[in-house]
């Protein structure tokens, strides 16, 4: 496999357009990229289910297909990536799973660090950080500060994060501006509310994929993901890799994104 991959670990100039082709043995990069991709990782309980493992098992072998596809999108030159970890909705799960899963992310941050500022990763935490334990809070918040000004791979890690408080956060803070007298109602406008979003700055989503066969998007990013092509694959989330992913982007790649119009070759 990692013969077969050789060709695809060349690191590519952010954005740089058309990809090298190899000889055609391998899948090469599509011509088409997404410039902002989001990824509900999906599926670690049941990948440990199926192997009579404990699902905490799921969650760390998660960690490490994670690491898999920031470094493609980082040596694929992909803008943006945004990635569920923990949604608002996941507090519900028993107390342990909860306490694994926040150990988990705690580790993540400390042990992975170095090597994603050294990538010049810049990381953004979209959702709750407020409502976060004290350890992870302070650990995401020093990752945050600590990446800002490098110029790499946009990541963003959800985490305590959730569509419907994103947006509700987001009507508070135009709300408030125009009790302060700083706007008015009729003047917000859609770019108004997008700066208020956690995304702010980032272009939308254009890709969105989810791994494990659900068919839901389960509050992620609904506004910035209007307008996204949706891939649902049933690898769980552990199995997911690079090679997977570069089937999805060539999945995206033949879509045909209209936003409303019509075919290029029917309007022209
Ligand atoms: C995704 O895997 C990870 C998180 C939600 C944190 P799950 O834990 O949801 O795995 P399944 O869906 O139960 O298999
Ligand atoms: C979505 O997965 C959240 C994350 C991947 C972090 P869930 O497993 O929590 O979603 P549902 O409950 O199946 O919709
Ligand atoms: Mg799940």
């Amino acid at each position: 496999m990692l013969q077969k991959l050789t060709g695809l670990l060349t690191k590519r100039p952010r954005n740089a357009g058309v990809a090298p082709r190899d000889d055609g043995a391998r899948l090469a990069l599509p011509e088409k990229l997404p410039r902002h991709v989001g990824i509900i990782m999906d599926g670690n309980g049941r990948w440990a289910q199926n192997r009579g493992l404990p699902r905490s098992a799921g969650h760390a072998a998660g960690t490490e297909a994670l690491r898999d596809i920031i470094q493609a999108c980082d040596d694929w030159g992909i803008y943006a990536l945004s990635i569920y970890a923990f949604s608002t909705e996941n507090w519900a799960r028993p107390k342990d799973e909860v306490g694994t899963l926040m150990g988990l992310i705690l580790r993540y941050f400390q042990s992975e660090i170095d090597e994603l500022d050294a990538k010049g990763a810049v990381i953004r935490i979209i959702g709750d950080v407020d409502g976060l334990p004290d350890k992870q809070r302070d650990v995401v918040n020093r990752a945050m500060e600590r990446t800002r000004d490098n110029d790499g791979l946009r990541l963003n890690i959800a985490l305590n994060y959730g569509g419907h408080a994103e947006l509700t956060r987001a009507a508070r803070r135009l709300a408030a501006r125009c009790v302060a007298g700083e706007m008015k109602p009729e003047d917000i406008a859609e770019a108004d509310v997008e700066n208020e979003l956690y995304t702010a700055g980032l272009p939308p989503v254009d890709l969105l994929i989810r791994t494990s066969g659900e068919i839901r998007t389960s509050n992620f990013l609904p506004w910035q993901a209007a307008y996204a092509e949706m891939v649902f694959n049933p690898i769980l989330w552990p199995d997911y890799n690079r090679e997977v992913f570069l089937r999805d982007l060539h999945e995206y790649a033949s879509r045909d994104r209209r936003f409303g119009g019509v075919k290029k070759e029917e309007g022209q």
